[in-house]
């Protein structure tokens, strides 16, 4: 029987959103496990402080700066996969960002930033991925969505929608797949990561700092998450994963 280690081991592996949080801590475990990691976000020194580090520890990676708010920047990252290590066997979308604020607030801008960023970003990944899958025959597409669209909470309304959009492609994906590819999304709760720093009104900040300080579980609890989804049997498709602090309401 193969274990964890063999069904990851060599496996190339493409994530969005490796320069901090979920996507760093991601690619860190997956290297660990023996996959050759190809690391991409527009934070070129976290990225290559984290490339040292995983080939530091005896881990195979490689990174390029991109924004997915760029269908090139991402095909790029793809390319860099195939060029470098022949092929791509997982592409991890996990890249997001959360601007919090009441619908009748209309922050526009806000808006289309979360649904460049969480929906088309997510897309564009998708379909980088396909387009070297549909040429191997196999592949798994990963995305990071959220509990925000599991529970609909006030402030959260448009992140909400664009993880739900995801969630609602990724389905229909799935069953397009017939087999072919396999489809996983990872709905992280509250996670201790950089994600609640870039929230613009002080009072929200404030008050998503305080309950991520008292309740969030660690990136690596995420990171466990991908490793089980991709330590299954070819015949195995992990749907949906939910993962959330025990106590998160
Ligand atoms: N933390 C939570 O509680 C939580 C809960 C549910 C879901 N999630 C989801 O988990 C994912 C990872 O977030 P995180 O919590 O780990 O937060 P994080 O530490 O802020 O990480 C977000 C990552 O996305 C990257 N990113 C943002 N905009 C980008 C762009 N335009 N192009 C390329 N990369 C971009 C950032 O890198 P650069 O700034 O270097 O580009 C960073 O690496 C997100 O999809 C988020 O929605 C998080």
């Amino acid at each position: 029987m193969k274990n964890i280690e063999n069904r990851i081991e060599g496996k190339v592996i493409a994530i969005t959103g490796a320069s901090s949080g979920i996507g760093e801590a991601t690619a860190i475990m997956l290297a660990a496990h023996g996959a050759k990691v190809v690391l991409g976000a527009r934070r070129s020194d976290r990225l290559e402080e984290l490339n040292n580090r995983i080939k530091a520890s005896g881990g195979d990676s490689i990174y390029r700066v991109i924004d997915v708010k760029k269908k090139a920047d991402v095909d790029s990252l793809v390319q860099l996969a195939c060029v470098h290590y022949g092929r791509l066997d997982v592409m991890i979308n996990n890249a997001g960002i959360s601007h919090l604020s009441r619908i009748d607030e209309l922050q526009i801008e806000d808006w289309e930033d979360m649904i460049d960023v969480n929906l088309k970003g997510v897309l564009y990944g998708i379909a980088a991925g396909l387009s070297v899958f549909k040429k191997q025959g196999s592949g798994h597409i990963i995305n990071i969505i959220s509990t925000s669209g599991i529970k609909i909470v006030p402030l959260q309304g448009v992140y909400a929608g664009t993880k739900n959009a995801v969630r609602t492609i990724a389905e229909a994906l799935r069953q397009e797949s017939q087999g072919s590819y396999k489809v996983t999304g990872i709905s992280p709760g509250f996670v201790q990561t950089e994600l609640a720093d870039h929230i613009k009104d002080p009072i929200v900040k404030a008050a998503v700092k305080e309950k991520s300080a008292k309740i969030a579980i660690s990136p690596n609890d995420i990171a466990s998450g991908v490793v089980y989804a991709l330590s299954q049997p070819d015949h195995v498709d992990v749907g949906e994963i939910v993962i959330r602090p025990t106590v998160q309401d």
